[in-house]
């Protein structure tokens, strides 16, 4: 990669890489460990016993290296394709430290070793060891999605079958209408985000559930640095109002549960109104990051729908042991759950909403790389309207990672994916990392002086919690 600013690294100690690297991912494989552990509790077979200790050992192997700042080893030949790149990138960096290395590639190879652990296993190949985090935060996060529920309900049906919107009279109503909502949608889908695995060492299932009720999401829009929903609109209905036959919309996944759930919700509503024809989805390949969302995600989403009283019905383990007790689902509820699924299973089952995983996806290097390691993916997304990238870790891999200034515009610091590039790329993001661009003048300084957020330490520490979001569009059909 060839940019101006330099990327962050895990030796600044004014970057949230050198806290990420010393206390959060420890913390992670220690979570990891506890989940293989649970799995064994529950198996006879020998080969998973014996198989499922050596994982255990080397998960503790592996803390052990990132903790006492051990060199980062090249990953084995596990059999994947991306094990050569891995490497070669490693050894180009001439073997680093875990405490002196660029955060997102040792980030992204930390990931990437946890996941040749399992595959050089004949019975944990495809073992998802934060499966049960990810539907643990689903089934806390149940009264936003029972909200949510009903409140698309009413939506869809209304659209479909009077294809209008409540007090819609004129087209230009409709219009108005149909922008508010896409809106919200959006900004449902943008809020779904502050909540990530990877962050639940510092955030309670309290703290959750407040961050994704509805009155939240309207004080938060204050928090919306820079908001550029209304011009992502105007290029959809642009495109609807062309006459445009085939009108696809890209979701690069981030995180599985309750995100995944609100990135259907925008789904279905583009669908619904028209705005869209398709929706490609972008999963990843390995377990990512704790939370993001792999393709088993979408199944486990969609039965916790479909069996919704059993779902809810049921207790987790914790909450088993805290002696709680289970709460069915209203009739109601339970009804506009059944919708939820019944729509997204047709539109699933017409081709209208497509799963298409890419091993680009959980590469170690930046999105700037697309153009020459991914040529099929690059030329895949150009064929879509608009390229949703949702979340944290979309918008450092667009960005580089690097240190730029934050009034730098974000067509210059997506390099290769800006204008020119053919891709309409959408970045949702909420701040949970240092890098951030397009502010306008003197914004980060006002906030950095706000309480909490770094002041003159150096440290930009406003933009690590998720507090504070960018909705920025990049039209790289038009230069
Ligand atoms: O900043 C904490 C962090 O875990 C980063 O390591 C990572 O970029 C991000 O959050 C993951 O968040 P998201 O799921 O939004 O990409
Ligand atoms: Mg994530």
């Amino acid at each position: 990669d060839t940019f101006s600013a330099s990327q962050y690294k895990t030796s600044d100690a004014t970057s949230f890489a050198h806290t990420s690297a010393r206390e959060r991912w420890p913390i992670i494989i220690t979570q990891g460990i506890d989940d293989v552990h649970r799995s064994l509790h529950g198996t006879q077979d020998e080969q998973t016993l014996s198989e499922g200790k050596h994982i255990v050992s080397e998960l503790a192997k592996l803390k052990y290296e990132v903790q006492h700042d051990r060199v980062l080893t090249p990953i084995p030949d596990d059999g994947e394709s991306d094990v050569a790149a891995y490497n070669s990138e490693l050894a180009a960096r001439g073997s680093p430290k875990w405490h002196s290395v660029p955060w997102l590639y040792s980030e992204c190879y930390l990931y990437r070793r946890i996941s040749s652990i399992f595959k050089q296993t004949t019975n944990w190949k495809s073992y998802d060891l934060f499966a049960r985090q990810k539907m643990a935060t689903f089934r806390s996060s149940r009264p936003a999605v029972l909200e949510l529920a009903a409140r698309y309900k009413d939506i869809v049906t209304e659209l479909e079958q009077k294809h209008t919107i409540q007090g819609a009279k004129t087209q230009a109503d409709l219009e108005e209408a149909e922008q508010v909502l896409f809106v919200e949608m959006c900004e449902i889908c943008l809020w779904g985000n502050a909540t990530d695995l990877s962050l639940l060492t510092n955030l309670s299932y309290e703290d959750i559930q407040k961050l994704q009720g509805s009155e939240a999401r309207k004080a938060s829009e204050k928090n919306i640095l820079v908001n550029d929903l209304s011009k992502a609109f105007k290029i959809l209905t642009a495109a609807k109002k062309e006459g445009k036959k085939e009108r696809r919309v890209d979701i690069v996944l981030d995180n599985a549960g309750f995100e995944l759930f609100v990135d259907l919700i925008l789904a279905g509503y583009l669908l619904a109104s028209g705005l869209a024809t398709t929706i490609v989805f972008h999963p990843k390949s390995i377990p990512w990051f704790v939370s993001d969302v792999l393709p088993a995600d979408f199944g486990a989403l969609l039965s916790a729908l479909a069996n919704s009283q059993n779902f809810y019905g049921s207790l987790s383990d914790d909450d088993q042991a805290a002696g709680k007790a289970p709460v069915p689902l209203t009739d109601a509820e339970n009804a506009n759950l059944q919708f939820l699924f019944q729509h997204w299973a047709s539109m699933h089952g017409e081709g209208q909403f497509v799963l298409r995983p890419n091993i680009f996806w959980t590469a170690g290097g930046s999105y700037w790389r697309l153009p020459q390691s991914e040529p099929e993916l690059y030329e895949d997304l150009k064929e879509s309207e608009l390229v949703i990238f949702k979340g944290d870790l979309n918008y450092r891999k667009l960005t580089a990672d690097a240190a730029w200034q934050a009034t730098t515009p974000f067509t210059d610091a997506i390099g290769p994916m800006g204008p020119g590039s053919g891709i309409r790329v959408l970045a949702l993001r909420t701040c949970k990392a240092d890098v951030v661009v397009g502010l306008p003048e003197g914004e980060d300084e006002r906030i950095k002086a706000m309480a909490g957020g770094g002041g003159d330490s150096g440290a930009r520490k406003w933009a690590w919690s998720g507090k504070w979001a960018v909705v920025q569009l990049s039209d790289g059909k038009t230069s």
